[in-house]
């Protein structure tokens, strides 16, 4: 495993960081996690490295962190740095955020956290974040010794971000990045402001929720088969961020056992250190992922953060449906219409919506879910 500065702070993140959003599933729903598989995965990574593992209040409908408590277990806890989120859309006084950090540290069955941040900041949590005077909250927690550092993770725009750096001293930040989002949230504007203060940034959604490395369309395959080195998707997408000396952590949702080993292989490689890509390759990454953005497609990440929808309509799966049809494959309309089809009897298609707007606050992109679902039915319905 290759292992990062951090920042100002004196410590050795491993490269892979454990995303713990995405664990693999026993059935339908989000919280029904296959518990013993997720538990040997999370073991099987510390075991073979990692040291950086990432959960929040929110995440598999509340279940991740009473399992990621349980996998820490028997020895575990003390050989990674433990990373968690107060959910700052539930907080609506400055005691909810103590309530939350005592309730967190029950699940996690631990003492103390060793990185807690303020997740998905936004123009109006932020504006809330100051309001409610919760810096004071987290100073006294880090002197309680129940959190050691203190950040927060971000999905707005630059000026945002640039805002909420400039007026605290925090320890880290996390902040969505790969290489189709450049130029999108805090990007590598983002990235260059925390290092410049630096800051230790951690990396979420670096495949973007999976999109750089499952259904990937044919003309952008053909690019990656074209270039002289063959690498598959998912090591150009972790290299191109392990390329970049400011980032502390790349943190990847993995949903197997063999995806958690591929991405340990990948990133314990000798080369696997910043600047390791050539000015060749970062333009042809840049050039084949602006090809990339030009196509239609939903920038739905698969985060779950806007389920359920209140009418069991599937918002993550009508969107996979979508892109799938625009992935230039020669029978991906068909498939996605057969998709849609399973949706459609299952209740769960775009026609349910009854617009209360209650996933478009929750989505950290920001997409206009509404008006797209209804684009996306009349395509996909015919
Ligand atoms: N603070 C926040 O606001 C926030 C938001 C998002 C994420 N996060 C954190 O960041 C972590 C990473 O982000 P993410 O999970 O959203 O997205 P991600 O890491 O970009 O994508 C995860 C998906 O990529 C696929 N994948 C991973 N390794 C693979 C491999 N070797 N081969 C093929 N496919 C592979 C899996 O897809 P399949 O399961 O479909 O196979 C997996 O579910 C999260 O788990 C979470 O801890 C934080
Ligand atoms: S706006 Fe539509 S899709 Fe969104 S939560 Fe409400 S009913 Fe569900
Ligand atoms: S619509 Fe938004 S909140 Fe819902 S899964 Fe997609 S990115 Fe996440």
């Amino acid at each position: 495993m290759q292992y990062r500065h951090f920042g100002k702070l004196n410590i050795s993140p491993s490269l892979l960081g454990f995303g713990c959003m995405r664990f693999p599933l026993k059935g339908e729903k989000d919280s029904d996690i296959d518990r013993d598989e997720a538990i040997k995965m999370i073991r099987y990574g510390i075991d073979n490295g990692i040291n950086y593992v990432d959960t929040a209040y929110s995440y598999h409908g509340g279940q991740s962190e009473f399992l990621v408590g349980e996998a820490l277990s028997d020895g575990y806890r003390d050989k990674v740095m433990l990373a968690t989120k107060n959910p700052t859309w539930h907080v609506k006084t400055a005691d909810d955020w103590d309530n939350f950090l005592e309730e967190q540290l029950k699940r996690l069955k631990t003492d103390r956290i060793d990185f807690y941040l303020q997740h998905c900041l936004d123009f109006d949590s932020w504006n809330k974040f100051k309001e409610l005077n919760l810096w004071e909250k987290a100073m006294k927690a880090k002197a309680e010794g129940k959190i050691k550092y203190f950040g927060f993770s971000f999905h707005d725009d630059y000026e945002v971000f640039a805002d909420i750096l400039d007026t605290y001293d925090w320890d880290f930040c996390q902040i969505q990045l790969n290489y189709l989002d450049t130029d999108f949230q805090a990007g590598l504007k983002g990235l260059e402001k925390a290092q410049s203060k630096n800051i230790g940034v951690i990396i979420m959604e670096p495949l973007r929720g999976g999109k750089l490395v499952h259904n990937v369309p044919e003309n952008i395959l053909a690019k990656f088969r074209d270039y002289p080195v063959q690498r598959k998707p998912v090591e150009w997408a972790l290299r191109w961020l392990c390329h970049h000396p400011g980032i502390s952590v790349v943190l990847s949702g993995m949903s197997t056992i063999e995806q958690v080993k591929e991405n340990i292989e990948i990133c314990s490689r000798e080369d696997m250190i910043p600047g390791c890509m050539s000015e060749k390759e970062l333009s042809f990454i840049n050039n084949l992922a602006n090809e990339w953005k030009e196509m239609k497609q939903i920038n739905c990440t698969g985060c779950n953060y806007c389920m359920p929808c209140p009418n069991n309509v599937n918002i993550p799966e009508c969107f996979r449906a979508y892109n799938y049809a625009h992935s230039v494959r020669g029978d991906a309309h068909d498939v996605s219409r057969q998709k849609y089809k399973w949706l459609t009897d299952n209740f769960a298609d775009a026609s349910n919506c009854i617009e209360c707007g209650a996933c478009e606050s929750a989505c950290p992109q920001h997409l206009p879910i509404i008006e797209t679902l209804k684009v996306l039915h009349e395509e996909l319905i015919k």
